[in-house]
């Protein structure tokens, strides 16, 4: 494959947004990993022509971090965070259940190119343990059973909802959306922290100690089971 024009131009929009041209790396590599569906050797070509940077320095960074794939990646990332948190309260059995379903290991594709498994670090959501990621949207507080009804769903092409509310849209279009080219009207999706998140801040709120600049508690955004339509 080959990098396309439309995406060159939006390669030179990024970089056109930081003072320092190549501070735009990180998201430049998310764009051409949303077209070709990993960062191929063309896609870091392209990023190093519009940077002025060596190929070695593209992939230098590129190699550095997890969430740019090497290899064409399956249709949906599959992420099972197994920290300690999420160990603690079935983390390792939720992964297991996944790795056993897809049939595939760590870094691994399914043999249908649906499934991109990963055990994840911490995603900083450790109040709803154990917690999946699909094309990274969040599956909070998941059983193995729930998980495996959440793979199912997709190889069978019905719509799949993150526990939070947003659409699963496939790995493809996460990676445009990380990217930050533009928000695909997404920024209005999920919900409000909910009162599992705000503990420590509500807790904080109500013995008079100072907290960080996060807003009033609210405590009504929604914990949500897997909804599958
Ligand atoms: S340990 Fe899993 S989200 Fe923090």
């Amino acid at each position: 494959m080959s990098i396309s024009e439309t995406t060159r131009t939006e390669l030179a929009e990024l970089a056109g947004r930081y003072p320092e041209a190549r501070s735009a790396l990180l998201p430049m590599l998310h764009l051409v990993q949303s077209e070709e569906g990993y960062v191929s050797p063309e896609g870091i070509a392209a990023c190093a022509e519009t940077l002025s940077l060596s190929t070695a320095e593209v992939a230098a960074v590129a190699t550095f971090y997890t969430m740019y794939k090497r290899r064409p990646a399956g249709q949906h990332h599959i992420g099972v965070c197994t920290n300690t948190m999420c160990a603690l309260l079935g983390g390792d059995a939720l992964w297991d259940a996944v790795s056993a379903h897809a049939g595939a290991g760590h870094d691994e594709v399914s043999s249908n190119g649906l499934f991109d498994l990963e055990r994840i670090e911490c995603q900083a959501a450790c109040t709803h343990a154990p917690v999946m990621t699909v094309d990274w949207e969040f599956f909070d507080r998941m059983t193995p059973d729930e998980a495996i009804a959440v793979l199912d769903a997709l190889e069978s092409g019905q719509e799949v909802r993150s526990t939070r509310g947003p659409a699963v849209r496939g790995f493809r279009a996460a990676s445009r959306t990380i990217s930050g080219i533009d928000d695909d009207g997404l920024t209005a999706e999920g919900g409000a922290a909910d009162a599992l998140m705000m503990a420590t801040t509500t807790a904080a709120a109500e013995r008079g100690i100072p907290a960080a600049d996060g807003g009033p508690a609210s405590g009504d955004g929604p914990i949500g089971k897997v909804t599958l339509t």
